[in-house]
């Protein structure tokens, strides 16, 4: 048997060709991470090296993920190599029991690290396992054209770009009825925006980098996947209709107050006008 038969490994590489196919995943662009459970792990015991790598320190801490294992695409790696060569391109990282520190159990075997903004996705597995009650496994990271583009023509914050998407789409509100976070442009790749990105995610699933990408999460891959694909869509129409011409109707708030009724979500309020 070969480690790419695990099932949790199958949909990883086939969540990087997903990404890579729509157009995300320019050069070493994007990274992808999951939670491993116990059970996968076991799962993937067998795989890993008979000597498991150094520690290396993060920069950043979580004590909820003493412990943990994930799966995590490499630094510098190309999601459209991962299909090709899973053991070069990925790896799975054990975390001490401090919770600062990962070591390589498998992959990377041509070399390398994993992603380097390793530590915002581990922080944002941090806040989002202790906001799930350990649901939240995925963390996505992707350079979307279309989201990107919109963060140099709106306001950025998490209202103007929640509503901008809200009403872009009709089935946004029910995808993603907390709307989005927006984090300011910073450098990325380090523990400051890692900070911003995990403090936005404690009641956000998706975080918008300014003119970088976007962030999404979830339970499964799927779930992150098609987040991170409703909002680009959403962002893609919205450009479109822009350059297309003056808007002569859009969704009103009474209608985003009606989609949420019909379809029994919640919508964050003080995004809402009052009409
Ligand atoms: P990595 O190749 O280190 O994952 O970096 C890509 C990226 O998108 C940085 O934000
Ligand atoms: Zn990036």
């Amino acid at each position: 048997m070969n480690i790419t038969h695990v099932k949790i490994m199958e949909g990883f590489i086939r969540a990087c060709e997903d990404g890579w196919l729509q157009g995300w995943h320019e050069r070493n662009g994007g990274n992808l991470t999951c939670r491993l459970t116990t059970e996968e792990v076991e799962e993937l015991r067998p795989f890993f090296k008979e000597q498991p790598g150094e520690w290396v320190h993060m920069g950043v801490k979580a004590e909820n993920l003493a412990g943990e294992y994930f799966l995590s695409t490499g630094s510098g790696k190309y999601f459209r190599n991962v299909p090709l060569a899973p053991q070069d391109n990925l790896c799975i990282l054990e975390i001490n029991s401090a919770g600062d520190s990962w070591r390589l159990v498998w992959g990377l075997e041509k070399g390398g690290n994993p992603t380097s903004e390793f530590p915002s996705h581990f922080l944002n597995h941090s806040v989002k396992k202790e906001a799930t009650k350990g649901e939240n496994r995925v963390i996505y990271h992707a350079h979307p054209a279309h989201i990107t583009a919109m963060t140099y023509i709106l306001p950025l914050t998490s209202r103007d770009f929640s509503r901008a998407l809200w009403k872009s789409e009709t089935e946004c509100p029910v995808v993603f009825p907390g709307g989005v976070g927006v984090v300011e442009w910073m450098v990325p790749g380090g523990a400051q925006i890692a900070l911003a990105t995990s403090e936005l995610m404690k009641t956000f699933d998706a975080a918008v980098w300014a003119h970088h990408g976007l962030f999404a999460c979830g339970p499964d891959l799927d779930t992150a996947f098609g987040l991170m694909h409703t909002i680009e869509k959403a962002a893609e129409i919205y450009l479109l209709a822009r350059s297309a011409g003056q808007e002569l109707q859009t969704i009103p708030d009474s209608g985003l107050r009606a989609i949420a009724e019909a379809y029994g979500v919640k919508l964050r309020e003080e995004f809402l006008d009052n009409q």
